[in-house]
């Protein structure tokens, strides 16, 4: 009988998940603690950092938390730095903060814009300048970028976002191309709608009832529900693990079906 620990190849990995202490990224590293790796979770948010740490504790997982804005360069430094010096490698890169704002090109604030695209596509850019160099001096790794079915296709008033998340896309398969001679693997999720906190606040910021915004979210796809962090969680898991070995560049879609 195979041993799932042999076949994910998890056990004392050191994970590195941006964007944790919520949502896809705490059920990722949920169950990456499950499985035997040590998750540091980096998030901007100190308060759900903590807490989220101390449950993934609570259930006898390695977990800690870093305060780190993933727009910030010295904070990114300093966290990769802090994470070398206490861990001494990094196998798993996640880079999964995000935010949404829900406004047309017109409607949209420069601000807005900026922090869209600095959460999710300069984020991702500043932690893999930091941490390749330390996972390629310990025999590579996996690094797994947050895209989005609208990094894949347009939607409606989310003109920074669905850039930003193409951009994932793109840049997902450059540093593929870079990085494969360090033996580290460069892939990106793309989520459907998935039933997190920042899904909610889209409805809110539409002016839309939240559960008829939910509902019409799930509405269409051949799967027809919402996703569960844990369904885009269990996608990441094979992205990280040693099931996916010889998969780099690549998107994996998990949206019930809904880009069919
Ligand atoms: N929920 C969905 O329907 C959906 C669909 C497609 C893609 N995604 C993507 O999945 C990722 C995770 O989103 P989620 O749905 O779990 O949302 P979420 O709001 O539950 O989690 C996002 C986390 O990112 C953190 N964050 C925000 N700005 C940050 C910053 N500057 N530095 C560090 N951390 C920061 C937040 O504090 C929060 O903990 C995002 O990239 C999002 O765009 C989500």
């Amino acid at each position: 009988m195979v041993k799932h620990q042999d076949l994910f190849g998890l056990e004392n990995k050191v994970a590195v998940l941006t964007g944790a202490a919520s949502g896809i990224g705490f059920a990722t590293a949920e169950l990456l603690a499950e499985l035997g790796s040590n998750v540091i979770i980096l998030d901007i948010d100190e308060e759900k950092g903590k807490v989220a740490t101390e449950k993934i504790l609570a259930k006898g997982g390695e977990a800690s938390y870093f305060k780190c804005d993933v727009t910030s360069s010295s904070d990114c430094e300093m966290a990769i730095k802090e994470i070398e010096t206490q861990f001494g490698r990094i196998d798993i890169l996640f880079n999964n903060a995000g935010v949404i704002r829900r406004r047309n090109v017109v409607d949209l604030e420069e601000k807005d814009w900026d922090l869209v695209l600095d959460v999710s596509l300069k984020g991702a850019y500043l932690l893999s300048k930091y941490a390749i160099p330390v996972m390629a001096k310990n025999n590579g790794g996996s690094i797994i970028n947050t895209g989005s079915g609208w990094g894949l296709k347009g939607g409606n008033e989310a003109v920074s976002y669905c850039a930003a998340k193409a951009g994932v896309v793109n840049l997902t398969r450059a540093m593929a191309i870079d990085h494969g001679k360090q033996n580290i693997r460069v892939n990106c999720v793309c989520p459907g709608d998935t039933d997190t906190p920042l899904l909610r606040d889209e409805a809110n910021q539409l002016n839309e009832e939240e559960n008829a915004f939910l509902v019409s979210s799930a509405l269409g796809r051949p799967i027809e529900r919402l996703g569960t962090p844990r369904d885009i969680a269990n996608a990441v898991l094979f992205l990280a693990s040693d099931l996916s070995t010889w998969v780099s560049g690549t998107v994996l879609t998990v949206d019930g079906g809904g880009l069919a």
